[in-house]
């Protein structure tokens, strides 16, 4: 019997390469088994499900309010509706900071249960060794600095980070840390141009730019956002590829007029 099992799905190894080969990694968000399915047709190379699940989906303020629960049930949704993409699972509010062991059996639950390949978690250097535990225990950690959306009260808001040359050091710093401790990519959000190029290059990890230019690794959007699909603010870097809510909308209006003229169901859809 061989000793290889096969992976369909884009691993870390995959993803590292495309670093090493300059092939920029497409990263989408999704959250339920019809986008999941679409967008793994379309061969984008992750599936981040991830805790802005909690905005787009379920309709919070903030990401804060999102469950371990929460997150289990919409991954476990992607992951049956995809096949070639890598899952990586967002791990939400105080499921990682509490304690190093609940850190490792709430992040080996995305793994065990949701089929997930990699969690995300957002921080720097105070994560380090949770980082380094979990990599070590098997479970590849995509790592998130700059604009860290469960810090928000912390931040002061929704702000580019890294203006300041001393936060940039540390950023710069933090980045380092967290690649020598075991994460295999590390999101860069809302980061000045400049100081996500120079991080870029001092990591052999590559880094996925949302919000922080082009001299990123690979690039990462919210769905929703880059598909229209919501009429609320959305934020200067993100690039609309289409107007669904828009789309939906006239769609649903031609439907509900069809039905109340009796035009629906006409005989191409009913049953002689
Ligand atoms: O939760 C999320 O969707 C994210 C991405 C925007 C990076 O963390």
């Amino acid at each position: 019997m061989s000793t290889q099992t096969k992976i369909n799905r884009k691993t870390i190894l995959d993803i590292k390469r495309m670093k090493t080969q300059g092939e920029k990694i497409t990263v989408l968000t999704a959250y339920d088994y019809g986008m999941a399915a679409i967008l793994d047709e379309s061969d984008i190379d992750i599936l981040l499900v991830g805790d802005s699940l909690g905005n787009v989906i379920l309709g919070y303020d903030t990401t804060l309010p999102v469950t371990m629960e929460d997150m289990l049930h919409h991954t476990k949704a992607v992951a049956r509706g995809s096949h070639k993409a890598m899952i990586v699972a967002d791990m939400p509010f105080l499921s990682y900071q509490v304690s190093i062991e609940s850190a490792l059996a709430n992040a080996g639950r995305f793994l065990k249960e949701a089929d997930a390949q990699a969690v995300k978690l957002e921080g720097g250097r105070e994560h380090a060794e949770i980082v380094q535990k979990m990599t070590r225990a098997g479970i590849p950690v995509m790592a998130h600095l700059g604009l860290t959306p469960q810090s928000v009260h912390q931040l002061g808001g929704y702000k580019v980070q890294g203006k300041k040359e001393d936060a940039a050091e540390k950023m710069m710093q933090d980045a380092v840390i967290l690649e020598e401790a075991g994460a295999f990519s590390l999101v860069l959000e809302c980061v000045p141009e400049k100081l996500a190029a120079e991080i870029t290059g001092a990591l052999s990890i590559p880094t996925i730019g949302i919000g922080a230019g082009i001299h990123c690794d690979g690039q990462v959007l919210v769905v929703n956002d880059m598909l229209g699909m919501n009429d609320r603010m959305t934020p200067k870097f993100v690039k609309k590829y289409a107007n669904l809510s828009h789309e939906i909308r006239n769609a649903v209006k031609h439907y509900i007029q069809d039905v109340k003229t009796s035009a629906f169901p006409d005989a191409e859809h009913s049953f002689k």
